[in-house]
């Protein structure tokens, strides 16, 4: 894999202008290509840091397909939905049609394997005639790390770190609330164009030094290496980069 890109900025301000204008660049070369942007989304702070997009002209959101990295089994309208966090801080304040956002199917909660297999569908709906590649192509997938390592909602030590076939995977052990989720699986994150981590505050620099500086210690995050064109970025601030030997 290529080596990943660290950015890190003096800011939150900074860093979120940045995302915005990277996105951008994203959207432009994938619109050019094929005239669409598959973009997947995290929970925790990601959506806010997004905010960089609303009201910017340069944004098509009519072409914009958007999956969620991991979710947590619950309504739509649950304070625990990363949904309901994507759209009350991002969806709910820019022209995106409704068609374009793809949530869990709520009427499904009860069954996890029906789940996470309807949503595996639903990425198939996307991706599989247009690619034969056997896993989704994402144009952008953008991660959160906890301070645990965790990303999406891939754990230590857990035994979805070695999935390799399925594109969905739930689990009902989560060792953070909620423990019912479904996540992306690696193959799914390793195969995008683009990925990236967006990491700030002083509270991960000790996982960010540990995931870029040792990542033979296997964090969860230190996992997500894209294939070869695919590529690694991070946007840090700095205090969460402070001990990180590579900047
Ligand atoms: C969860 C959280 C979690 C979060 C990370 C990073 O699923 O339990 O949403 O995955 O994204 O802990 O959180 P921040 O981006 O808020 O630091």
């Amino acid at each position: 894999p290529n080596a990943p890109i660290l950015n890190s900025f003096p800011n939150t301000d900074v860093l979120v202008e940045s995302l915005a204008a990277f996105t951008i660049k994203a959207q432009k070369e994938s619109l050019d290509k094929k005239g669409r942007f598959t973009v997947a989304l995290s929970g925790g702070s990601l959506p806010k840091m997004l905010r960089g997009l609303i009201d910017n002209p340069a944004v098509k959101w009519d072409k914009w397909q958007v999956f969620y990295v991991d979710e947590r089994v619950v309504p739509h309208d649950h304070p625990d939905s990363n949904h309901l966090a994507c759209t009350t801080h991002l969806f709910s304040q820019v022209p995106i049609p409704a068609e374009n956002i793809h949530p869990i199917d709520a009427s499904l909660l009860n069954d996890l394997e029906e789940l996470s297999d309807a949503y595996e569908k639903e990425l198939i709906r996307e991706f599989a005639q247009k690619d034969s590649a056997r896993f989704p192509i994402f144009d952008l997938i953008l991660l959160g790390m906890g301070p645990d390592g965790h990303t999406a909602s891939l754990f230590p030590g857990h035994e979805l770190l070695t999935e390799e076939d399925r594109w969905i995977a739930y689990l009902e052990d989560s060792p953070k609330p909620p423990p019912k989720r479904i996540t992306f699986t690696y193959p799914v994150i390793n195969h995008a164009s683009r990925v990236v981590f967006v990491a700030a505050g002083k509270e991960k620099v000790d996982t960010l030094s540990g995931v870029l500086d040792r990542p033979e210690e296997g964090l969860p995050s230190a996992r997500v290496k894209p294939a070869f064109p695919g590529q690694l970025y991070w946007f840090v601030d700095d205090a969460a980069a402070e001990k990180t030997g590579s900047v």
